[in-house]
C-alpha cells in the first residue's frame, strides 16, 4: 500500500471511495466541492496498484476570536468496505496528522466516534474550550499538533460553509 498526495486522476477514484464507505453521496459531493473551491488543505490517498483504496482530506476552518486559519478540520475519510479493518484507514490519519504538523498547523478538529478517533489522540474539543455549531456532544473532537498549540484557540469553529450542505 502506498500513501501520497491525490493527483488529478485521482478524482473518480476518490469519488468511488466515499460513496461506497458513506451511506450517502454528500462526503463524494463536498470532496469535490472543496476540490473545486481549492479549500482542500491536504489530500491524500491509499493506494494499492494505483487501486484507490482509502482517502481523508482536510479544510481550514476558522476558529472565533482568530484572524489566522491554523486549525484545519478533518473530513472525510473513508475507506472502501471491502478494505476496512486493515489498518488503511489509521495510516490515513497517522499520515494527514504529520501533514498537518509539517504544514505548520496548530490543531486539527473533527466529527467523529470518539472510540476510534481517540487512538489518534484527539480529546472532546470542549477540553480545549473549542465548541461547534453542528453539536455540542463528545463527537467534536480536537487535537493540538504542538504542545500547547491550542491554548491561544476557544470559543466556536466554523468550517467551510459546504459543510453546511451535508446531511
Ligand atoms: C472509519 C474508517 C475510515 C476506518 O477505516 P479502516 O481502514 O477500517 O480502519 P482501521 O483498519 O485502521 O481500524 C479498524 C478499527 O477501527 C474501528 N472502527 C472502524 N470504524 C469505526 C467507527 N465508525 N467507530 C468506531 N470504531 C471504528 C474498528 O473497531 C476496527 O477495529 P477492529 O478491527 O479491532 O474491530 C472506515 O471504517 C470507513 O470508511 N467507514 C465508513 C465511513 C466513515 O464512517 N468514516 C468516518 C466518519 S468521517
Amino acid at each position: 500500500m502506498i500513501l501520497r498526495s491525490e493527483r488529478p486522476s485521482d478524482v473518480a477514484g476518490i469519488r468511488t471511495v466515499h460513496e461506497a464507505a458513506f451511506d450517502s453521496k454528500d462526503e463524494a459531493g463536498l470532496v469535490d466541492a472543496l476540490r473545486r473551491d481549492g479549500s482542500l488543505q491536504c489530500s491524500l490517498v491509499a493506494t494499492d496498484h494505483e487501486q484507490i483504496l482509502g482517502h481523508v482530506a482536510s479544510s481550514l476552518v476558522r476558529v472565533e476570536h482568530q484572524d489566522e486559519s491554523i486549525v484545519a478540520g478533518l473530513a472525510p475519510v473513508g475507506v472502501l468496505p471491502d478494505h476496512q479493518r486493515r489498518g488503511i484507514g489509521a495510516a490515513l490519519m497517522e499520515a494527514i496528522i504529520e501533514a498537518s504538523r509539517e504544514d505548520g498547523l496548530a490543531g486539527l478538529v473533527l466529527l467523529g466516534d470518539p472510540a476510534y478517533y481517540g487512538r489518534f489522540g484527539f480529546r472532546p474539543a470542549s477540553d480545549f474550550n473549542l465548541r461547534s455549531h453542528y453539536t455540542d456532544g463528545p463527537a467534536f473532537q480536537a487535537m493540538a499538533l504542538r504542545v500547547d498549540a491550542l491554548s491561544v484557540c476557544h470559543g466556536h469553529v466554523h468550517y467551510d460553509p459546504l459543510f453546511d450542505e451535508l446531511g
